[in-house]
C-alpha cells in the first residue's frame, strides 16, 4: 500500500504535499518523495525511510507562487525500500507517481529497453512514465499530451492511481485511476488536491469528488476534465480536528458514525440502478465455480457466517465458512470448482493469508475480500474486492465489517443473478432495498442517547449473552465480541435456539440476554427463545421495532420489510450499546488491553 498527494496552487507547494503525505503515512513508509513544478522547472527529493527524513532533506526548499507538485510515500512492492526505487519516477521532462501495481510491467519494460530507455528503478512504475514519453514525443499541446496520457494508461494492467507531470504542460496534473483509490479536492480560485484518501484533504479542500474506477483527466488551475464522465464534487464536511476524532470521543465512535457515508463509496459502480454488478470478478473467472469457501477471523469471519446465509438462500449455492487457524491445520479437502474467499479488514491477518496460500496451492481460484488496498492479501488473491471503508483506526472493528457484509451482501445477489437462481425483477427489488442502506445506518444513530443511558444498568453481572437467529446469530456473535473487547466483560453469541441446550442453565437476574428480535425473520420463535430466558429470571434487553412486554429493557428499532435493513440498524445498536458502556467502566476503546489492529502473528 502506498499513498499519493498531489497540489495545483499558489501555496508552498512542497508544505502542502509533505502535510499531505503525513496523513498517509500509515499506508507505507518505505520512502518518500516529492516533485515540485514552478515554470516549466521541476525539482525532486525523495528520502527512504520516515516522512521524517523527506522534511530533513527539503527543509531549505522553499516555493514561491503558483505551482504544481506531487508526492508519495511507498509501501515496496517491486524493489527494495532504496531513494532509487522511492517515487515519484522520472523521465527525460515528466514525473509520476503511482499506487498499485502494474502487473504487465516487464512486457511494457524490455519493449522500452529495445527503444533504448535506461531504467534506473527496480520498480513497476517507471514503465509509466517513459512509456508516456514516448506516446508524447510529437505532442504539442494539452490536447496531444493528454492523448499521449490516455493511451500511456490503456497499456497498464494491474491497479494503479497515477499522477503525472510533465515541462510539457507546466499548470497541469495528469491522473488515472483503477482499482487503488483517489479522491480530488477542490477550492474557488483554481486549486486543487490529490491524494489517496480524504484524510489530507480535509480542512484543505472545499468540495471533493471520489474518482470511479476507469477515471482518467487532467487538471490545471481553470479546468478539470476527467473522462468517462464528468467528477462529482461534494461539500467535504469536517475539518481537521474532527478528522483526528476531535468532534467524537473515539475513533470507534468516529467510525460508526461515518458507516451511513462509507457504504455509499461500497456501493458506487456495484449497486447499479437496477442491476448489481463486480468489474472485479469476470466470468472468464468464474467458470466452473460451483461452491464457495470462506475463511476469516474475528469480526471477518462474523462477516463470512452472515453471507452464508445469504448465499445459499439466494444463490442457491453451498457455502461453507471456516476459522483461518482452524482450516489451516485440518487437511481440508480442497476442490477446484470451490471459489476460495478470505475477508480481512487489514489484509495482514497471519493465518487468513496462510489460509489463501494453502487455496492457491491447492488450485483453487481466490477472491480476497478486503479494506485495504495492495496488503498482502489483495496481492495474493487472484482477484480482489475492497470494502473502501477507509482507515479504520479503533481496533474494534465497526465499519470494517459493515462494509464487509454489505459487499457479501452484493455479492451474494450477484452470484445468484449469475446462476439464474432468482428472477431479474427480484434482482431488482434486492438492489433497491440496498440503496436505502445508508440511511439506515444514519437513522440508526438515532438511539445513541438511549444506549448511553442504558448502558449504566449493564456493568456488571456475570455476563452477557447476545442472542438471535439466522443472520442475527452472526450479528449476536459479533455484538457480544465488540462488547468483550473494549468493556472486558464476559459475553457469548449463541443462536437463539441454542440455549436451552445448555447455556439456559445460567440465567438468572445477573444474567444479561441481549436478544436480537428482528420482525422479518422467525420473530416468533425468537420471542419463545427469549421467554424462556425471561421465565428463567434473566434479565432481557430486547432490540426490536416491536415492544416485548417481558423486556426489562428495550431499543426501539425501526419498522423494515427486509431483513438486512434489520440487520444493519441492530448492527449499530449493538456498536453504541457496548461502547458505551466501555466508556462508563472508564477503558479506552480506541487501544484495548492486550490488542492489535493488525494480527501478524500465528
Ligand atoms: C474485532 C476485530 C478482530 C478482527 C480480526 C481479523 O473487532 O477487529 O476480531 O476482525 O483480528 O482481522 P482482519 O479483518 O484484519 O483480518
Amino acid at each position: 500500500m502506498c499513498g499519493i498527494v498531489g497540489y495545483i496552487g499558489s501555496k508552498e507547494i512542497k508544505n502542502e504535499l509533505i502535510e499531505g503525505l503525513r496523513e498517509l503515512e500509515y499506508r507505507g513508509y518505505d520512502s518518500a518523495g516529492i516533485a515540485v513544478m514552478q515554470e516549466g522547472n521541476i525539482k525532486a527529493f525523495k528520502a527512504v525511510g520516515k516522512l521524517q527524513n523527506l522534511k530533513e532533506k527539503t527543509k531549505n526548499f522553499k516555493t514561491i507562487g503558483p505551482g504544481v507538485g506531487i508526492g508519495h510515500t511507498r509501501w515496496a512492492t517491486h524493489g527494495k525500500p532504496t531513494e532509487l526505487n522511492a517515487h515519484p519516477h522520472m523521465g527525460k521532462y515528466s514525473y509520476v507517481v503511482h499506487n498499485g501495481i502494474i502487473e504487465n510491467y516487464r512486457e511494457i519494460k524490455s519493449e522500452l529497453e529495445k527503444d533504448g530507455v535506461q531504467f534506473l528503478s527496480q520498480t513497476d512504475t517507471e514503465v509509466i512514465v517513459h512509456l508516456f514519453e514516448k506516446e508524447a514525443a510529437n505532442a504539442k499541446d494539452i490536447k496531444e499530451l493528454y492523448d499521449a496520457f490516455k493511451r500511456t494508461i490503456d497499456r497498464l494492467d494491474g491497479a494503479y492511481a497515477v499522477l503525472l507531470i510533465t515541462q510539457k504542460a507546466p499548470d497541469t496534473i495528469f491522473f488515472a485511476r483503477k482499482g487503488s483509490p483517489m479522491i480530488i479536492g477542490r477550492n474557488p480560485g483554481g486549486e486543487i488536491y490529490f491524494a489517496s484518501s480524504d484524510a489530507p484533504l480535509i480542512g484543505k479542500a472545499e468540495e471533493v469528488a471520489y474518482m470511479e474506477d476507469g477515471t482518467v483527466g487532467y487538471a490545471t488551475p481553470d479546468t478539470i476534465y476527467s473522462e468517462p464522465k464528468p467528477l462529482a464534487f461534494v461539500p467535504l464536511s469536517g475539518d481537521k480536528l474532527r478528522a483526528q476524532k476531535g468532534g467524537f470521543r473515539f475513533f470507534m465512535e468516529k467510525e460508526i458514525y461515518e458507516q451511513y457515508h462509507v457504504i455509499s463509496d461500497t456501493m458506487i459502480g456495484r449497486v447499479l440502478d437496477k442491476d448489481i454488478a463486480f468489474e472485479e470478478l469476470s466470468e472468464n473467472f468464474l467458470e466452473g465455480i460451483s461452491r464457495i469457501k470462506i475463511c476469516a477471523c474475528g469480526t471477518s469471519y462474523h462477516a463470512a457466517l452472515t453471507s452464508s446465509y445469504l448465499f445459499e438462500r439466494q444463490a442457491k449455492m453451498p457455502v461453507n465458512v471456516e476459522i483461518a487457524s482452524e482450516f489451516r491445520y485440518k487437511d481440508p479437502l480442497l476442490d477446484t470448482d470451490t471459489l476460495f474467499i478470505v475477508i480481512s479488514q487489514s489484509g495482514e491477518t497471519a493465518d487468513t493469508l496462510e489460509a489463501l496460500k494453502m487455496a492457491k496451492s491447492a488450485g483453487l481460484k481466490t477472491l480476497a475480500i478486503c479494506n485495504v488496498d495492495n496488503s498482502s492479501i489483495v496481492r495474493l488473491a487472484d482477484t480482489s474486492i475492497l470494502t473502501r471503508a477507509g482507515i479504520e483506526k479503533g481496533v474494534a472493528s465497526t465499519k470494517a465489517f459493515a462494509t464487509q457484509v454489505m459487499v457479501l451482501w452484493m455479492l451474494s445477489l450477484f452470484f445468484a443473478k449469475r446462476t439464474k437462481a432468482i428472477a431479474p425483477e427480484t434482482v431488482e427489488g434486492e438492489t433497491s432495498f440496498m440503496h436505502q442502506v445508508p440511511r439506515v445506518l444514519k437513522d440508526a444513530l438515532k438511539v445513541h442517547e438511549k444506549c448511553k443511558r442504558l448502558s449504566k444498568r449493564y456493568l456488571h453481572g456475570h455476563g452477557f449473552f447476545f442472542i438471535g437467529r439466522d443472520i442475527f446469530y452472526p450479528l449476536a456473535l459479533e455484538g457480544a465480541l465488540k462488547l468483550k473487547e473494549i468493556s472486558y466483560l464476559h459475553a457469548e453469541g449463541y443462536p437463539a435456539g441454542e440455549m436451552k441446550h445448555g447455556p439456559i442453565a445460567l440465567a438468572d437476574a445477573e444474567l444479561f440476554t441481549v436478544a436480537l428480535m428482528p420482525k422479518t425473520i422467525l420473530y416468533d420463535k425468537t420471542k419463545s427463545n427469549v421467554e424462556e430466558l425471561s421465565a428463567r429470571d434473566s434479565t432481557i434487553l430486547s432490540i426490536s421495532p416491536e415492544m416485548f412486554e417481558l423486556a426489562d429493557d428495550f431499543i426501539l428499532t425501526h419498522p423494515h420489510t427486509h431483513p438486512m435493513l434489520e440487520f444493519f440498524e441492530m448492527m449499530v445498536v449493538e456498536q453504541l450499546l457496548a461502547m458505551e458502556i466501555a466508556i462508563r467502566l472508564g477503558n479506552d476503546v480506541d487501544m484495548p488491553r492486550n490488542l492489535a489492529k493488525s494480527v501478524t502473528v500465528e
